[in-house]
């Protein structure tokens, strides 16, 4: 069992883990980059690598027994209730172009409960944070979603994925039909960042197909503690496994549900 003083303890060191990474990315970011390719343009740089070894070695120092989910290596899996779940750059595309819509995202679940997020977006000087019913934070400061109540008055962000996929035609008329609906739609590029501008009202409401659990687990914790809602797009449960996000301000969870299934 991990009591509030032990939750606090390891808030405090994602945070410290998650601004030096951050640290690291942002001094790095004019070395010139080595890039391989997962797939057609699903881009890892060493960067990316080092970062997440950063990460793993920070973690392991202090908490050597704690689980570790990354995106660029190997599962370190014991049998410690604590899992460290880590996407080391987030927005590699942005980050290669010199785009600074970038995050270090770090989620924490305790026996698959998501308990601590941290998305750090170093270019932004910006750093959200949740511990879970403790409210939801960005630069120490509270942030709560919109109360838009209408996808007229709203403005909505997604992703696409990597391969030109069947999700990523459906994802191309879901994203006409909210435009259409609303007052726009951005591609920001890091969806632990979409999430996180849900979560502080920027976006009224986020969505995507085949999302990883590096990129969301941080902000579906976020999100949920601003007092917004995440769902699949059959509007059950969130899984952090499953893929697809649906995180809104309440609000306008059914309005984008009946959209997206209008089109699925
Ligand atoms: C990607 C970003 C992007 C999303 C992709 C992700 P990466 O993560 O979050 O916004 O649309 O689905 O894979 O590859 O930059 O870590
Ligand atoms: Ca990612
Ligand atoms: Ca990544």
């Amino acid at each position: 069992m991990i009591n509030n003083n032990g939750l606090i303890h390891l808030y405090h060191n994602a945070v410290d883990i998650s601004k030096a990474a951050g640290d690291f990315i942002k001094r790095n970011a004019s070395e010139s980059l080595k890039i391989d390719y997962k797939g057609r343009a699903n881009m890892v740089t060493q960067i990316d690598k080092q970062s997440e070894q950063l990460i793993r070695d920070a973690i392991s120092e202090r908490y050597p027994e704690h689980q570790i989910l990354g995106e660029e290596s190997a599962d370190k899996a014991t049998d410690s209730q604590v899992k460290w779940i880590v996407d080391p750059v987030d927005g590699t595309t942005n980050f290669v172009h010199n785009h600074h819509m970038v995050a270090v995202s770090i989620g924490i679940a305790i026996d698959d409960e998501m308990m601590i997020g941290v998305v750090n977006c170093p270019f932004l000087n910006e750093i959200f944070t949740a511990i879970k019913n403790q409210g939801a934070y960005l630069n120490g400061r509270k942030i709560q979603v919109s109360t838009v109540n209408s996808m007229e008055n709203g403005l909505f962000g997604t992703g696409f994925p990597y391969e030109l996929n069947d999700h990523f035609y459906k994802n191309m008329e879901i994203f006409k039909k909210i435009y259409e609906n609303s007052q726009g739609v951005r591609r920001g590029g890091s969806a632990a960042i979409d999430m996180c501008y849900t979560a502080c009202g920027r976006f009224d409401g986020f969505w995507e197909f085949d999302l990883n659990p590096w990129d969301i687990a941080a902000g579906s914790l976020i999100i949920q503690e601003a007092g917004g809602q995440i769902c699949n797009f059959s509007g059950q449960a969130f899984d952090l496994y499953d893929g697809e996000v649906l995180a809104t301000n309440r609000n306008l969870q059914k309005p984008m549900l009946k959209m997206i299934n209008e089109i699925l």
